[in-house]
């Protein structure tokens, strides 16, 4: 096995949302190897049920750990909120598995926001992990939820600024559910692609919190505790896979990472 610090970040999503938290890690982090994983041919994660996403989780985390990856980073809210406890498990000792929530609600609880909005997707909202792990740590809040299912395809289709994507952020954020926020969390990895629109709804009297940058600090603060950051002055090799590949995933991975970016086709379940 390689020594711990030169080993791979392994990064997981649904689909290639993820990539928006893998562009927060490679540009805090950019020596680090990273190999992502998007489960393409099983999104979204976000309709369905905790077994299957556990299901495809232990799958993929079996792969990166096969990879030696150092850490395991579950890029993605549906799988974080529903199969955190089975990629520690099957992770074993030798890896660390960082999800993106945790690092989101300690950073809010540090914070004075009285009234916290949550939006995400139903498998997200439904499972209540912001609202009982903000509770948790802070007494005293309030912690409104809300599944927003429209807004992943809405996003995946390139409806961003325009008068479709108005219309949906300002019916769903307009419900009486988030009323009054004083911030609101973007609890799906797809999301921050639509963040300047969402300010521009709220008239940025509501802060959005930005989460990709919150994980890849708690990414970096974790790998300098351990000991294990890559010190190489060498930018890290990036490997992207996905489990199912069409012309349609390139042009929205390009959208996610902001640049372009290889795709290679794995599927794990033949
Ligand atoms: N990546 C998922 C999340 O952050 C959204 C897409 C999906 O539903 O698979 O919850």
């Amino acid at each position: 096995m390689k020594n711990n610090a030169t080993r791979p970040i392994g990064i997981f999503d649904s689909g290639l949302g993820g990539l928006t938290v893998a562009k927060a890690i490679h540009l805090m982090l950019p020596n680090e190897e990273i190999i992502y994983f998007g489960d393409t041919a099983h999104l979204p994660y976000g309709d369905k049920s905790k077994d299957t996403i556990v299901q495809y989780s232990a799958r993929i985390t079996k792969f990166l750990v096969e990879e030696q990856c150092k850490v395991i980073v579950i890029a993605c809210n549906s799988a974080s909120s529903n199969a955190y406890e089975e990629v520690v498990k099957q992770a074993g000792s030798n890896i660390h598995v960082l999800n993106v929530i945790d690092p989101v609600v300690n950073y809010i609880v540090e914070t004075d926001y009285k009234k916290i909005g949550v939006i995400g997707t139903k498998s997200t909202i439904d499972t209540n992990t912001y609202f009982n792990k903000i509770h948790k740590k802070k007494k005293g809040v309030y912690v409104l939820s809300m599944a927003t299912p429209l807004l992943v395809p809405m996003i995946e289709e390139g409806f961003i600024f325009d008068d479709i994507s108005n219309a949906i952020i300002r019916t769903y954020l307009s419900r009486r559910e988030i009323s009054g926020i004083d911030t609101l969390i973007l609890g799906c990895t797809h999301y921050p692609i639509i963040k300047n629109q969402i300010n521009k709804f709220y008239n940025f009297d509501v802060d959005i919190i930005d989460t990709g940058k919150i994980i890849a600090e708690s990414l970096r603060l974790l790998l300098d505790k351990e000991s294990i950051r890559n010190t190489s002055t060498k930018r890290g090799v990036k490997n992207f896979y996905v489990s199912d590949l069409t012309r349609y995933f390139k042009l929205i991975a390009r959208m996610f990472f902001e640049e372009e970016i290889e795709l290679e086709k794995l599927n794990l379940w033949k």
